[in-house]
């Protein structure tokens, strides 16, 4: 069994591309719809309800698409509204959170692990949670990172003054704490590895949400004889609700190659439940 329908998946930005470049590198042939909500991003300093409902209305947008299944590429958006997208959709949907805090408490081996993300994440407590399953007695700390979304989507590297500066006022606290684990809980931090490895130093492991979790997507698209059999190489369309040549220039640097196809979906179009299919 075979299934050529696409993947769909899902950011506030362009953090979730981090989610796709790994799904590229391990799925070359499947093609994948992504939407990111450039007009409403940042999610990370939203209410659960206004998350959930931006959530909700982007998974019936990607359904137009006929998706296998659909990937909340947002740790926020996964925190707080995976329960009722679940419930909602009629294709499996997999978060980002679930998948991070299992590996986090693999290489934590009981040590204290630390969790970074957006406040509306960590407010959730959604990682605690996640890894009280593993392990009930995980040792977990905490903290918001703000300032590092904007960082981000405002195209600033992990070698930018500012960025380092701000990188090290976060972490220079956790680091004293001296956990074993720290997890990048939101899908925009990934691009700032660098500049965080740099506080963290080689005794603090790194655990990039997305990687895991295009891993697990990997594992059940095979438990579920889904994955494509296609022989041509795959795709990647882009939707977003704001500025789609931004996203192009910005999301280069997130996927590692260029971005052609972004197209800009007006408020409308996106509501609209009589809007034509668009074409893949
Ligand atoms: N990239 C998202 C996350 O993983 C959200 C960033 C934001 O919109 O605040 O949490």
């Amino acid at each position: 069994m075979a299934d050529d329908r696409c993947i769909g998946v899902f950011d506030s930005g362009i953090g979730g591309l981090t989610v796709v470049r790994e799904l590229q590198r391990r799925l070359p042939n499947e093609r994948i719809v992504y939407f990111g909500d450039t007009a409403r991003v940042p999610y990370g300093i939203k209410s659960t309800q206004t998350v959930t409902r931006f959530s909700r209305e982007i998974c019936e947008f990607l359904l137009r698409f006929d998706p296998k299944v659909i990937v909340v590429a947002c740790n926020t958006a996964s925190a707080v509204a995976l329960a009722e997208l679940e419930e909602m959709l009629p294709v499996p949907v997999y978060g980002v959170v679930e998948p991070g805090a299992r590996e986090a408490v693999l290489h934590a081996e009981g040590h204290t692990i630390a969790v970074i993300a957006t406040e509306a994440t960590i407010l959730s407590d959604a990682y605690r949670k996640a890894m009280a399953k593993y392990n009930p007695g995980a040792r977990v700390l905490q903290k918001p990172c703000p300032l590092f979304v904007p960082l981000v989507e405002e195209g600033r590297h992990s070698d930018d003054a500012i960025t380092r500066a701000v990188v090290r006022d976060y972490l220079e606290p956790i680091v004293r704490l001296d956990p074993k684990v720290l997890v990048l809980g939101c899908t925009h931090y990934p691009l700032l590895k660098d500049a965080i490895a740099e506080v963290t130093g080689e005794g603090i492991r790194l655990v990039d949400s997305g990687e895991q979790t295009a891993r697990v997507v990997v594992e059940r698209l095979t438990a579920l004889e889904a994955l494509s059999v296609r022989t041509m190489k795959g795709s990647l369309s882009c939707y977003v609700s704001d500025n789609p040549q931004r996203f192009k220039e910005l999301g280069q640097r997130f996927c590692g190659h260029p971005i052609t196809d972004v197209t800009w979906v007006p408020h409308e179009q996106f509501l609209s439940h009589d809007a034509p299919s668009p074409v893949v």
